[in-house]
């Protein structure tokens, strides 16, 4: 075998971790397979005394992560530390410039820097790949940007974010309230002690910014996407859903309309018979619609050290292969210009909730301001609380489809006519 490959891994967390032990597991056959011996030629971390559970002793040790990503006897710097700057972008960029391969699992870093860095990595010749940024163990990065590179793709979209699909799985499968789910997910350690941005799809929607980047060939545009979390979505949305033959799916969703670019992630409904709908618990799901294989659903874990890593080692095999693509599968300066799709102009089915004041006309009024707006029901229902006559009564409305304004100034006329007690909930049903 000829010269060993040399990885310099920053950041000893889950996936840092994960790495290391695939590598003990799988690094000669890994090492047969590109005819070179993998090894590990550094780590550096903030702690060096922690027990992670893998041998880190007989490693070098580099305080300085950006020591490590310069060192001459690295080929390939792992960056697994996280943030969408500070130390991590400082590391990356002193890797690329020191002609090095970056291998990252750092959604935050791409969706904010990614153009920028693609352009120093190809500039000076070498990879930035990112697998283990989206959807974890899921192959979704070498998918759109290889396997499907003979395809145009009209829409990607998916459950990028295991913990809120972990809480509404709960609520709806087990009837948790959602901060009852919620707290269960932080003792399982799915979600972070601040959950803000799991639950407020923040997450989701860095990973959205990076596959709508490879499938449309568009520069990254995370600061263009309509974000929305699941903390509005109450135990009564989940069951008159289910009534209704829909499951309720935090989903990120990128789609090429006649008006641009639609970057959306918010709580939807799915049909409950679709194969998204059939994901539960912390899986993640990414399905592309492309024009000549087809619709495709890919379906794993999206987090955890095995996934994570198993994406990490398949971004390293590719390098050591000498395959080397643009990160976002065309050269950076190819990547067009994004153009946003205004949400008003999104056309779509909608689920909404009114809690509508228990008086003679009151349905006749509401569905008369739909009316206007040319808003066509699919079905509507009226439950009154029986042990509480005269209370508030929750009116769910499916509609057919129509556009985001026209729903929007609808539901807008409603409430200043004073009919309901409550916000109206407006739920996007994507079509499938
Ligand atoms: N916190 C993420 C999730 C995993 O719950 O899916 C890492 O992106």
């Amino acid at each position: 075998m000829s010269e060993p490959l040399k990885l310099g891994i920053a950041g000893l967390g889950t996936v840092g971790a994960g790495l290391i032990s695939l590598l003990d597991k799988h690094g000669r056959r890994l090492s047969e397979t590109i005819g070179r011996p993998i090894v590990i030629g550094g780590v550096s971390a903030r702690s060096k005394g922690k027990d992670r559970g893998v041998a880190v002793a007989g490693l070098k040790w580099f305080d300085d992560p950006i020591k490590l990503a310069t060192d001459p006897e690295i080929d390939i710097f792992v960056e697994l530390i996280g943030g969408e700057d500070g130390i991590a972008k400082a590391a990356v960029e002193a890797a690329l410039n020191a002609k090095k391969h970056v291998v990252t699992a750092n959604k935050a870093l791409l969706a904010k820097n990614g153009v920028e860095l693609a352009r120093l990595a190809e500039k000076q010749g070498v990879a930035l790949n990112f697998e283990a940024a989206v959807a974890g163990g899921i192959p979704i990065i070498k998918t759109v940007r290889e396997a499907l590179a003979g395809n145009e793709i009209r829409r990607i979209y998916g459950i990028l974010n295991g913990t809120c699909n972990y809480i509404l799985s709960r609520m709806q499968d087990h009837g948790l309230a959602f901060a009852d789910a919620l707290k269960e997910a932080q003792d399982k350690g799915y979600a972070e002690a601040d959950p803000t941005f799991d639950i407020g799809g923040f997450d989701a929607a860095h990973k959205l910014a990076l596959l709508t980047a490879i499938a449309f060939g568009t520069k990254v545009a995370f600061d263009q996407i309509h974000i929305e979390g699941i903390q509005n979505i109450s135990k009564i949305d989940i069951d008159a859903a289910q009534e209704l033959g829909y499951a309720i799916k935090l989903l990120g969703v990128a789609v090429r309309t006649e008006h641009g670019i639609e970057q959306r992630v918010h709580p939807t409904l799915v049909p409950e018979d679709s194969a998204i709908a059939e994901v539960s618990g912390v899986t993640n799901a990414v399905a592309v619609d492309a024009d000549f294989a087809g619709n495709l659903l890919l379906v794993g874990p999206g987090a955890g050290a095995k996934p994570t890593a198993s994406s990490v080692a398949s971004d390293i095999i590719d390098i050591a292969a000498g395959f080397v693509l643009p990160p976002f599968g065309v050269p950076s300066k190819q990547l067009a210009t994004y153009k946003r799709a205004k949400l008003g102009e999104h056309q779509g089915a909608y689920y909404i909730r009114l809690t509508a004041h228990d008086r003679p006309g009151v349905m006749a009024a509401i569905t008369k301001r739909m009316a206007e707006r040319e808003v066509s029901l699919e079905s509507i229902v009226q439950k009154s609380p029986r042990t509480n006559p005269g209370a508030p009564a929750t009116v769910v409305i499916i509609t057919h489809d129509t556009t985001e304004q026209a729903i929007r100034q609808a539901l807008d006329q409603i409430e200043k006519d004073g009919k309901v007690a409550e916000r109206p909930q407006m739920i996007r049903i994507e079509e499938l």
